[in-house]
């Protein structure tokens, strides 16, 4: 017999069926709440809610469990590409030889932008943060490909946007980086890898030879594994919830892009070198910094610090860890940010304030260092993010639209003015 929960309300009791995942995840389905009882639930920052039933990932908090279609990310990150990953995300298995084979020709046969774009990128001053260009230039995208503006259209028109996205994302963050250097833009090399390809066009130039070094492309593949899917996230939820108004693919990316940006929630890899360089520049005391994250009249907070989920470790924190130690050595760079994150991160685990409130290092608070090592600017830390996240992002809208869902509408609890008379300007 199904499980039910019963709600009381006005002396009269509600019975909601309780729905069960493939995970024991527990919830009770209040789709019928309002029609029913007259009542909605609030949950400001949806800290209880589950706006959707999904399979494509699992985390656990507590236990700092992750999976990617059942599969570890450990295993995965240790193992797998992120071409390889992109595919199982979005088509919920991993690929064959040949399928993983098609699917990465598929995407290098469209790494190239319209020249046109290339208008675009140059009116952008070069002091633009690459997100804001990186957004706008996603979005653009739905000019050159007017037949995408129906997200239905078919399955094999559904597939070509995917592709083309996936194709021309690294191309357009490579070359908003280029156009802020005032560099010549490279253009995608289609013998390089997803990740190759990326590095040559960040870095490569027209008048030299640039190799890329193996152990940076590792790194690479790794980072974006960690990075690709993380179940219903801020801009993940952005994501669902533009799509499902049935904006095209390259509108509702642009908009998780757009979420993504804040500090809070991509943009902390940014914040977390800006957090170590400045202990660093003030003498490399971090009791001080770790008071200041303590003081509330203080607004500082330990960047990289803290999730809404993970309240015990975030197992990809664990792995990029060990990524960054290996990194640093196979590159034979000294940083001395890696030793302010360490100590930061012993003084934080040994405090009662934060093991009070369960706040551990967060993906983010390692992957700054990798980027940096790797010769990413910092300002690029969060384009990188994204990169990792489109197939996630992408595998949430594809899911959403094939199962139908509805457009995304919360409600509220209004708190404003009841009825009142509009008073003529002149008696105010
Ligand atoms: N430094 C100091 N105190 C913190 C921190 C921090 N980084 N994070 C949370 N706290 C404190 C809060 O002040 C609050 O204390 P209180 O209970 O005394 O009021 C308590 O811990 C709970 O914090 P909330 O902000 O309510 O937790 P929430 O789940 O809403 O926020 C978040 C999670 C946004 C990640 C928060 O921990 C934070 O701001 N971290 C720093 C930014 C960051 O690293 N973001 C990246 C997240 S990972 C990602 O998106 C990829």
């Amino acid at each position: 017999m199904s499980e039910t929960a019963k709600i009381e309300l006005d002396g009269k009791t509600y019975e909601f069926p309780v729905v069960v995942g493939t995970e024991n995840e527990k919830a009770i389905d209040i789709s019928k709440l309002r029609d029913t009882t007259g009542y909605v639930t609030l949950d400001t920052g949806y800290k209880n809610t589950g706006a959707t039933k999904s399979a494509i990932t699992f985390l656990d908090g507590e236990l700092g469990i992750l999976h990617y279609r059942g599969y570890p990310i450990e295993q995965l990150a240790e193992k797998a590409t992120f071409i390889e990953v992109a595919y199982l995300l979005i088509y919920g298995k991993l690929p064959t030889q040949s399928e993983l084979n098609d699917f990465s020709n598929s995407i290098t046969k469209h790494t190239l932008v319209h020249e046109d774009m290339k208008q675009f990128f140059e009116a952008y001053p070069a002091k633009a943060h690459p997100m804001g260009v990186l957004s706008s230039m996603v979005c653009s995208l739905s000019t050159f490909y007017p037949e995408s503006l129906d997200p239905n259209r078919s399955p094999e028109a559904k597939d070509l946007t995917i592709h083309r996205l996936l194709a021309k994302l690294p191309t357009l963050a490579a070359w908003s980086y280029k156009n802020a250097m005032r560099h010549p833009f490279m253009y995608p090399k289609n013998n390089l890898d997803y990740c190759s390809n990326f590095m040559y066009m960040m870095f490569g130039m027209p008048t030299e030879d640039y190799t890329v070094d193996p152990v940076i492309v590792d790194a690479l593949n790794k980072l974006l594994i960690l990075h690709a899917d993380h179940e219903q996230n801020c801009s993940t939820s952005t994501v669902r919830i533009v799509g499902s108004s049935q904006a095209n693919l390259y509108a509702t990316i642009s908009a998780g892009i757009s979420a993504l940006w804040g500090p809070l929630h991509g943009g902390a890899n940014q914040a977390v070198i800006e957090m170590l360089e400045q202990i660093h520049n003030d003498g490399g005391d971090v009791d001080k910094w770790v008071a200041k994250a303590k003081d509330k009249e203080d607004s500082f907070r330990l960047m990289g610090f803290g999730h809404r989920v993970y309240k015990n470790f975030d197992p990809r924190a664990t792995i990029i860890k060990k990524a960054c130690d290996d990194v640093l050595e196979k590159l034979g760079i000294n940083d001395p940010m890696l030793e302010i994150a360490k100590k930061l991160e012993k003084v934080a685990l040994e405090d009662d304030y934060f093991k009070a409130r369960n706040l551990y290092p967060n993906v983010d608070f390692y992957s700054g260092i990798i980027y940096k090592a790797l010769k990413i600017p910092t300002e690029m830390f969060t384009v990188m993010f994204a990169i990792g996240r489109l197939p996630g992002w992408i595998a949430q809208w594809k899911e959403m639209t094939e199962n139908n869902e509805p457009i995304g509408r919360p409600r509220q609890i209004y708190t404003g003015e009841t009825p009142r008379d509009y008073v003529e300007i002149s008696k105010r």
